[in-house]
């Protein structure tokens, strides 16, 4: 038994939702309350690691001891990440990041108007992949996914850790554990499908982080 399991390791986290403006007043965003990424980020600093961690807006307090960089939009979470991932030896990417900005954003609130006619049409642009971009580093960091899905998890999160090339991918089921204090976590690596027990998401952050741990590459 190792206390600290990642004594003298850099941890980088991502969590929260990422919020894409619609005009100064409106967003799009993600349902994520960021209790997962909290609750690991303060599960790897008590295994000894130095930690970051890049968050979307949540209602949560920083953990102790971990630095946090607030940040609104996908493209600025992703110029945090890029700008940290080449030191840290293991990023784990918890948050919920909206697939897609809005093109046409207006730098003025947009006016209703009394008959209802001319609603804004929005246009989409993809964001950019974080976990796939770090994971395509040289010599960048040891990488965890996170899969949250509706149906059908184990094909999905497995197809999703081969498609973005990392070693190790977490499930969990959507309805289940969205905004819930207690989660099922299933792990996805090259041997196949390991689930853990339910637990409370501080219990099962310290889990992962045990189970990260003992991963890594010696
Ligand atoms: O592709 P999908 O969004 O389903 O993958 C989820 C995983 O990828 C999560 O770990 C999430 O944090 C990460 N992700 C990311 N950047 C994106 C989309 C997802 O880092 N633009």
């Amino acid at each position: 038994f190792q206390p600290k399991p990642l004594a003298g390791k850099r941890v980088l986290l991502t969590a929260g939702p990422t919020v894409e403006p619609i005009d100064p007043v409106r967003v799009i965003s993600n349902r994520s309350s960021g209790k997962t990424g909290y609750a690991l980020a303060r599960a790897a600093r008590e295994a000894g690691a130095q930690v970051t961690l890049v968050s979307g807006p949540t209602a949560l307090p920083a953990p102790r001891g971990v630095d946090v960089y607030p940040v609104q939009t996908a493209r600025q979470m992703h110029q945090a990440v890029m700008a940290q991932a080449r030191q840290a030896d293991i990023f784990i990417a918890v948050a919920a990041v909206a697939d897609w900005h809005v093109k046409n954003a207006a730098t003025q609130k947009m006016k209703k108007t009394e008959s209802g006619a001319g609603a804004p049409v929005l246009e989409f642009e993809p964001n950019p992949d974080i976990l796939a971009d770090v994971a395509r580093l040289d010599g960048g960091p040891w990488c965890v996914g996170f899969a949250a899905e509706t149906e059908n998890l184990s094909e999905y999160a497995q197809a999703k850790r081969q498609r973005k090339n990392i070693p190790l991918l977490v499930g969990n089921l959507a309805h289940e554990v969205m905004d819930a204090d207690d989660t099922r976590l299933v792990l996805f690596d090259d041997r196949g499908e390991h689930p853990l027990p339910a637990a409370g998401k501080l219990d099962a952050a310290r889990r992962l982080v045990a189970e990260i741990a003992a991963r890594l590459p010696r």
